[in-house]
């Protein structure tokens, strides 16, 4: 039998999709604790959505959200800028300081959806090469095939869930155009049949899909760039209220439910390595540093709802067995995580 190593080594991952709720929500997650769940979950650098109580469409809301940012944060993070299609004036204000631009398709949380004309109008208005992002479920995908013809920028659609999202992704790739992708954990490792058991607690946009999906996704992962947890903490007086939010939490179980997948041989330590360190580095123009590294120990474990960092407190993933728990977290040569305790100072993360 082979002898499985204790211990391994990664570079500092990168999760290019959180919603970690600061300035306006800071009862389900904040600064602190949301990149506290990164670290303990592996990720050096997270991406902060903008879709906000009070979305980020505005230099001012950028500048409150940034200087929030700065007094908290525990890893790196650099933000995605938002529009409703009627704030072009604001792009060039901000292009320097984002990682990217988020477009909304379909209803979601905060409300924040675009009308489908009005997309080419944003890729034109958008100013640079940074990534536009999009929220782009099944009925709308034919759209962003269309736009991205007509004006060929830079195109990362986010949760990818189900065959058809993916062939599109596919079909777009082989003609050239100028496109990723990203896939959640919870669209890897959970489908419908999960849902009708967690009900609230495995509510999310886009929702679980049928098995059928979740093995096309399987089978195509050379065409999924990144895998990002869109983690997206809600409260459990939330989850058990009349109206739900969508979305769960992920930044802390991403990591050993792509570990176990690459135990049982379901990818490579390379293909983990690329969808959750150097796609993302390279996609969002993250730094790379040689001694940005984890540790991880290798030994079986159960998901749990104790210990997270996320003020949700809850994973949709309790009581599964996996393999891989963040040991320790070195960011730039300096001790930042070790054994379930967050080190660094808060504010000592780095606004990228
Ligand atoms: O489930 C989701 N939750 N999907 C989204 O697109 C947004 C997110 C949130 O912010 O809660
Ligand atoms: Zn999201």
């Amino acid at each position: 039998m082979a002898i499985m190593p204790k211990t391994i080594t990664l570079p500092g991952l990168v999760d290019p999709h959180v919603h970690l709720r600061d300035p306006g929500q800071t009862h389900k997650e904040d600064f602190l604790t949301g990149t506290s769940a990164a670290l303990a979950g592996g990720f050096t650098t997270v991406l902060d959505m903008p879709n906000n109580a009070e979305p980020i469409t505005t230099l001012e809301r950028l500048e409150a959200k940034i200087a929030s940012a700065k007094q908290q944060v525990v890893s790196d993070i650099s933000f995605h800028f938002g529009t409703l299609g009627n704030n072009f004036d604001e792009f060039p204000k901000v292009i320097d300081k984002v990682s990217g631009l988020k477009v909304y398709l379909n209803v979601t949380t905060g409300n924040f959806i675009i009308d489908a004309e009005r997309l080419i109008d944003i890729y034109r208005a958008w100013p640079s090469n940074k990534p536009i992002l999009l929220h782009a479920e099944d009925d709308v995908s034919e759209l962003v095939g269309k736009t991205l013809r007509a004006v060929p920028k830079a195109t990362h659609v986010c949760h990818v869930s189900s065959q058809a999202e993916l062939e599109l992704v596919i079909r777009s790739k082989d003609a050239g155009l100028p496109i990723t992708c990203g896939v959640t954990p919870h669209h890897l490792f959970l489908t419908d049949k999960d849902a009708e058991r967690l009900r609230a607690y495995g509510h999310m946009k886009p929702s679980l899909k049928p098995q059928i999906d979740q093995d096309f996704l399987w089978q195509h992962l050379d065409y999924i760039d990144v895998i990002e947890s869109d983690h997206a903490p809600h409260t459990r007086a939330e989850k058990d209220s009349d109206t739900p939010p969508f979305g769960v939490p992920g930044l802390e179980t991403t990591l050993p439910l792509m570990l176990t997948a690459e135990a049982e041989g379901r990818l490579t330590m390379k293909q983990l390595i690329e969808k959750l360190h150097t796609n993302p580095a390279r996609i969002f123009k993250t730094p790379i540093d040689d001694d940005t590294v984890v540790t991880i120990d290798m030994d079986e474990y159960e998901l749990s709802n104790d210990q997270l960092k996320t003020k949700a407190g809850w994973t949709p993933f309790a009581g599964r067995r996996v393999v891989g728990k963040v040991s320790q977290v070195t960011i730039r040569s300096n001790e930042v995580f070790k054994n379930g305790v967050v080190s660094a100072l808060p504010g000592s993360g780095i606004i990228l």
